[in-house]
């Protein structure tokens, strides 16, 4: 009876869509475009503004500076907020820089393709090598509309897509082809384009391409080995000089392994139910964010406890699961600047080879357990088990230093600075916030605001 009623209103809306917007080829990335046709959907969707609050991961936990020394995400990084900010963030980050021309970087083109609907227009209308060839810049007055109707529908349509065809290519290399996956799998997979682990290619025919490094599996060893295949290192590390890997958010990945992925609970059942309104209709919330706002319609549907008690469960798993990750990140730091003292100390590059494979894999896998932030909500075991490994790797490599810095004559313990604040941290490495901060003000007060009258001038004359 539940999936009949179900499917009569799929039905419905269908034949609404037929009505007024029909279903075209293309992508409409401005979202004020679809209000008046949805207006439950859209305004649902446009309440993820409400999510506003800036929480500075670097304040709350300064060893992140040092294990990302040499990188940008040392400059700034916050913790996510909703999906109305993420062209702004991504804007207003430290990490992108100042940019005055369309070459200016640091950032490549590729840093735009989970933020916005105007990604996969821009695609279709250049294509994939047009798009992710250049710096940053060159998108700034192109790619403006936040993640919004487009990224997860096709043109003037309830019906869901992947927009992406690199995120198209990844699912079949997974052999889950988006064409004959179930309803269930794509509601997981539209928020998958995105909340993946990605890297940035570097052959000769696909240069800055994204791919999702999937094609052995997509567990987190599965993953160390692939990128080991290749060679890859995201950045060389500023003080131990290992070559590392970035983690990016393998929400996803980790889902996959937790018990609510085994047993296909949809990201969309937690985090965009589907709702009553206040006239008894269904439609599915569009305002991704802490399912215990919805719990009725998320936990409940499924679990008789209490919102208390699964809410009490879920901290215990999120207070272990950061224990555990704050050991493995103070063996980590001291293993950076071991590695330091040990390369001042004389060190080869064959002495210290198999050390900085160690602290590459170790910081690998810390940062593949925790970058997805809801892990220990999604798959708090798999968090553990890795978090683990990369407490015991990070440890092999210290002994072997300990080992290392005796031989050079440097017995007892390495110093290491204060870093207990995040700018404390950040003058340890030597970093000029200042400048950086005065550029990035410049920066939005002039090149973005020129990049914003571009593209209101653009979007004027679509039709
Ligand atoms: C992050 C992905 C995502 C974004 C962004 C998104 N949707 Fe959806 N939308 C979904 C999912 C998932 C469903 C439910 C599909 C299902 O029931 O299997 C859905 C369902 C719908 C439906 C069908 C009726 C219903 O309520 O279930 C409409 C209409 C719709 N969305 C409109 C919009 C509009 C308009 C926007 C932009 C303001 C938008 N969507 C943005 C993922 C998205
Ligand atoms: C087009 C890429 C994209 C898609 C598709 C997408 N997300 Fe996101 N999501 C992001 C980005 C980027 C952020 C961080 C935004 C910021 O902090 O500025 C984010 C943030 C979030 C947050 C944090 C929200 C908060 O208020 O703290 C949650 C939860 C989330 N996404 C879940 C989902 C789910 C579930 C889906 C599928 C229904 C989904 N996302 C689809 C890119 C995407
Ligand atoms: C669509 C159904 C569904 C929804 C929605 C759902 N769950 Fe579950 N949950 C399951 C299933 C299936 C299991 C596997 C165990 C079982 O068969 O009961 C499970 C298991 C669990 C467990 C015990 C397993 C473990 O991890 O140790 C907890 C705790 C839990 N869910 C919490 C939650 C919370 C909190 C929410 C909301 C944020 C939620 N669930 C939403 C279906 C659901
Ligand atoms: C069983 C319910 C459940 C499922 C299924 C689920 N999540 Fe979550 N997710 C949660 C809970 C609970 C949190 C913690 C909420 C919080 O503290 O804001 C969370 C947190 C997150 C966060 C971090 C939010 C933040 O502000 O840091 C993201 C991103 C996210 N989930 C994305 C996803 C994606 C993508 C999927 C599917 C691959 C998914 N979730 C599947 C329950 C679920």
């Amino acid at each position: 009876m539940k999936t009949l009623q179900l499917t009569m209103s799929a039905l419905l809306s269908a034949v609404i869509f037929a009505a007024g917007v029909s279903a075209k080829p293309g992508t409409e990335p401005r979202n004020e475009m679809y209000e008046k046709k949805f207006p439950k959907q859209y305004n649902s969707w446009k309440a993820t503004a409400e999510s506003e609050e800036i929480v500075d991961a670097l304040e709350g936990d300064p060893n992140l500076v040092i294990l990302w020394a040499g990188y940008g995400f040392a400059k700034d990084y916050n913790k996510a907020r909703g999906h109305m900010y993420a062209v702004t963030d991504l804007r207003e980050t430290l990490r992108t820089g100042a940019p005055k021309t369309a070459e200016d970087g640091p950032m490549p083109m590729a840093c735009w393709s989970c933020k916005s609907p105007d990604v996969p227009r821009y695609i279709e209308e250049n294509g994939e090598k047009a798009y992710f060839t250049g710096k940053w810049a060159k998108g700034g007055s192109e790619i403006v509309n936040t993640i919004g109707c487009g990224d997860c529908h096709d043109k003037g349509s309830p019906k869901l897509r992947i927009s992406r065809p690199y995120a198209d290519r990844a699912f079949e290399a997974i052999d889950m082809p988006f064409a004959k996956a179930s309803r269930k799998d794509k509601q997981t997979m539209v928020c998958s384009q995105c909340h993946v682990e990605y890297y940035f290619e570097k052959t000769a025919d696909k240069k800055g391409f994204v791919k999702f490094p999937w094609d052995g599996g997509t567990t987190v060893e599965a993953m160390e080995a692939y990128y080991d295949a290749l060679q890859f290192a995201d950045w060389t590390h500023g003080l131990s000089k290992a070559p590392m890997l970035k983690a990016q958010h393998p929400g996803f990945e980790t889902w996959r392994d937790g018990i609510h992925g085994k047993n296909n609970v949809s990201c969309t059942d937690c985090h965009m139910p589907r709702v009553t309104d206040e006239n008894g209709k269904k439609y599915t919330d569009h305002k991704v964010g802490n399912p215990f706002d919805q719990f009725e319609f998320t936990c409940a549907r499924c679990h008789d406890q209490s919102k208390e008690m699964l809410e009490g469960v879920m901290q215990a798993r999120h207070d272990a699961v950061t224990e555990i990750k704050l050991k493995a990140e103070k063996q980590l730091v001291a293993a950076h600047f071991e590695a330091a003292a040990a390369w001042k100390a004389g060190a080869t590059d064959v002495e210290m080879k198999d050390i900085l494979t160690l602290i590459r894999h170790s910081q690998w896998r810390w940062d593949y357990a925790i970058a997805s932030h809801g892990v220990s909500a999604h798959a708090p075991d798999e968090a553990l088990r890795i978090l683990g490994t990369a407490v015991s790797k990070a440890a092999d490599a210290r002994v072997k230093l300990a080992h290392l810095l005796a031989s050079k004559g440097q017995a007892g313990p390495v110093k290491l600075p204060d870093i207990s604040t995040k700018a404390k941290a950040q003058a340890a490495l030597g970093m000029d916030m200042k400048k950086m901060n005065a550029d990035k003000q410049e920066f939005l007060k002039t090149t973005v605001k020129e990049w914003d009258k571009k593209a209101a001038a653009r979007e004027a004359k679509m039709k």
